[in-house]
């Protein structure tokens, strides 16, 4: 079922506008490339607007964090059975900037023809909170094609770093808070987001070091320039069992099988921190319920793919249940996600402002 669409009608004026004018841009470019080509005909390429034959090119995953962290894996997984399934090629692309916004918008106002994807996780739910000014309506301006999955968080350490335990962490970064550094992916980012909850349940202040994603964050962890995060498991698995951080605790309310040394925030005496990274996949509004669907039957064969099992088993989570993975459930998934996030950081006074 198609939702409408409740944004106000000046907001998708604006938006079509916008499309038209990349639209009429990009026509003059091949228009330009056909006559340097010497006569080529501008009809023989296709278009990718025909919904029926949908897809006959490339289809571009975007994400909107840098390479290497845990949004980048994940699409990366499920990114091989999609084009298998589609018989396409699928292209991963990284676009970061602002918490991911930054790609976020860049989908939105793309064309309608399911061959730009984004895949995006929770902060798709924090933004309008965190962002004044966001220059887009998550509810309003994607289709929902399902969700993907759900990704534990964990408080990691430098090596280095003095404090061993969750209660050595927060004492030190209460005697040492001009100096102590927290990663973090920028405003709208996970890690940003549990780093508030942490702020919240200690009554302390971080110092934020923002970066493009948590991939380039934890490389900095790792070589003790920035002290201490909260990242997801599909980040830091194979660095905690490696010893190589220092592991403080895990989001979740119970301790997880893949971590069965690291205590839950609850138990680390941090109370219940309570949240995980959904993810899931959008196209821009008024995509073609067609292309909705081959692209939500794609994601369905990914997510039972062995390989994907399989290697999010390791890395501390799973592929949702398949009746999670569809546009009414993750558009229902993002509705609550706003209204859960909305309170809690209003109350924080954080904004991107
Ligand atoms: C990433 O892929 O870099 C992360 O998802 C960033 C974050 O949200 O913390």
């Amino acid at each position: 079922m198609r939702h409408a669409h409740s944004r106000d009608p000046e907001h998708r004026l604006n938006r079509q506008r916008r499309r038209i004018g990349v639209t009429i841009a990009a026509a003059a470019l091949v228009l330009a490339a056909c006559q340097a080509s010497d006569g080529g005909d501008a009809s023989d390429g296709g278009d990718g607007g025909d919904a029926g034959n949908y897809p006959e090119d490339a289809i571009t995953i975007v994400v909107p964090f840098a390479a290497g962290g845990p949004t980048d894996t994940v699409t990366r997984l499920i990114a091989e059975p999609m084009a298998a399934e589609l018989g396409v090629e699928v292209v991963v692309q990284n676009v970061e900037g602002a918490g991911g916004t930054v790609a976020a918008g860049e989908v939105a106002e793309a064309e309608p023809d399911g061959y730009t994807v984004l895949m995006h996780h929770i902060g798709m739910s924090t933004a309008p909170t965190l962002y004044p000014d966001l220059p887009y309506a998550p509810l309003d301006d994607f289709e929902m094609i399902g969700l993907v999955t759900e990704v534990p968080m964990t408080f990691i350490g430098s090596p280095n770093f003095e404090p061993n335990t969750m209660e050595e962490l927060v004492a030190y970064v209460e005697e040492n808070l001009d100096t102590v550094t927290y990663a973090n992916a920028g405003v709208g980012a996970a890690s940003q987001l549990c780093g508030l909850l942490f702020e919240t349940a200690t009554g302390l202040d971080l110092t934020e070091v923002p970066y493009d994603g948590t991939g380039p964050a934890l490389d900095d962890l790792l070589g003790d320039q920035v002290d201490f995060m909260c990242d997801q498991t599909t980040n830091t698995t194979e660095h905690i069992l490696g010893e190589e951080v220092k592991a403080y605790a895990v989001t979740t309310p119970e301790r997880i099988d893949t971590l069965p040394d690291v205590p839950t925030t609850e138990e680390a005496g941090l109370g219940d921190i309570g949240v995980t990274v959904w993810h899931g996949l959008y196209v821009p509004a008024e995509t073609p319920q067609e292309i909705v669907d081959a692209l939500n039957a794609a994601l369905l064969i990914a997510l039972e793919d062995e390989n994907v099992v399989t290697r999010l088993g390791e890395l501390g989570t799973a592929p949702v249940p398949l009746d999670r993975a569809t546009p009414d459930a993750h558009r229902e998934q993002l509705e609550s996600q706003i209204e859960l996030w909305r309170p809690i950081i209003e109350e924080s006074g954080v904004t991107a402002g």
